[in-house]
């Protein structure tokens, strides 16, 4: 079989984004399109907003992502877009373009599990053996997935309320670092000692694989409520605890999950993955532990239409094409029971 290019579309949120892939990995062009600042000043995105936002990007994004491959539509052989999870407007921008695309250029259409495309990522820019485990932690979503197959994924665990990136967000937010704050927190928390003040590390000592980070928010809102929000060397270590909490929790249930699978690749992606912390301290305990861990770059742990691509492809080749009339979903169809055990 020759090369095979897949064009990627990715809208589920506030990033339009659509790349050329070749053959799953070698990625010829991945533009990203952020909205990011339309909705900082409402401290989060405003699905609306994003949606008409995306509708307006979305053709001339792709446009882009083809002049940037040096390729035309002829030498695309597919057309992957995100089918959900997400904002269920903003994903409908997409899908339907997609499916215009299609139509209009008689190729075949490969709905993609966004999720799903995050995890595989780890993928991309290197080899990874299976099986893996990937830790998926962004703003919308935090889960261990253990990947069998490329195509196919098992939730581990996932979070029972707030998603880590959100709790940076939040925590960001009401310490006043604007939207989205995770990577400002980041930011002065390396000025700042984690070991100042102390924030809660919820299901810590439980043998469940689920993440929470709800009380976490509560205990950082209720300590400017009784404190005054910090400032200069304060907010530092603030952040600083704040972030060691939440780069905690992820890594001890990155360590379950690795003890009680057995599995020792690991592969940590999504937004978050940019934390130089997380980073820092996997790379440290997984070490120890003689895990081998894949981060990948910053531009495809953020959303990003790459990722979608390239799982397209992988899906391509197993024929696993999608009907015209396929619709887009806005929550994870995986389901996991409250409190159930996987082992
Ligand atoms: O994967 P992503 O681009 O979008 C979603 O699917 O949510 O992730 C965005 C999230 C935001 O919550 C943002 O604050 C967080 O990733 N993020 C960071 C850092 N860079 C981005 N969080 C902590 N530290 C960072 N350096
Ligand atoms: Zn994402």
């Amino acid at each position: 079989m020759g090369a095979t290019s897949v064009l990627g579309i990715e809208s589920s949120c506030d990033e339009t984004s659509a790349a050329v892939v070749t053959n799953g990995t070698e990625v010829l062009s991945n533009v990203v399109s952020s909205q990011a600042a339309q909705h900082s000043r409402f401290g989060g995105v405003v699905p609306e907003l994003a949606s008409r936002k995306h509708l307006e990007a979305l053709m001339p994004v792709v446009d882009e992502a083809l002049a940037a491959a040096g390729a035309s539509f002829d030498d695309i052989d597919a057309v992957a877009v995100t089918q959900g999870p997400g904002l269920l407007g903003c994903l409908m921008i997409g899908l339907a373009s997609a499916k215009a695309l299609c139509v209009a250029l008689d190729k075949p259409l490969i709905a993609v599990n966004h999720l799903h495309a995050h995890a595989a990522a780890a993928t991309i820019e290197r080899e990874m053996e299976l099986p893996f485990i990937a830790l998926v932690v962004s703003g919308g979503h935090t889960s261990l997935y253990l990947i069998n197959s490329l195509t196919d994924l098992e939730v581990l665990g996932t979070t029972r309320d707030d998603a880590a990136g959100e709790a940076f967000d939040q925590g960001a937010k009401a310490l006043g670092l604007g939207y989205p704050g995770g990577a400002e927190v980041d930011r002065l928390a390396k000025q700042g000692n984690s070991e100042k003040i102390r924030f809660p590390r919820p299901l810590a000592d439980t043998d469940t694989l689920w993440f929470s980070f709800s009380g976490l928010k509560t205990a950082l809102v209720y300590r400017i409520e009784k404190q005054g929000a910090p400032t200069g060397e304060e907010l530092n270590d603030v952040c600083a605890g704040y972030q060691e909490a939440i780069v905690d929790s992820l890594i001890d249930k990155s360590l379950l999950a690795v003890r009680k699978t057995g599995v020792k690749n690991f592969a940590i992606t999504g937004g978050v993955a940019c934390n130089s912390r997380l980073r820092e301290k996997a790379a440290d305990v997984f070490g120890r532990e003689g895990v081998h861990l894949t981060i990948p770059s910053p531009s495809l742990c953020t959303d990003n239409a790459a990722m979608i691509a390239s799982l397209g492809f992988h899906l391509f080749k197993e024929g696993r094409t999608a009907p015209p009339d396929i619709a887009a979903f806005s929550t994870s169809r995986v389901k996991i029971k409250r409190g159930e055990a996987r082992f």
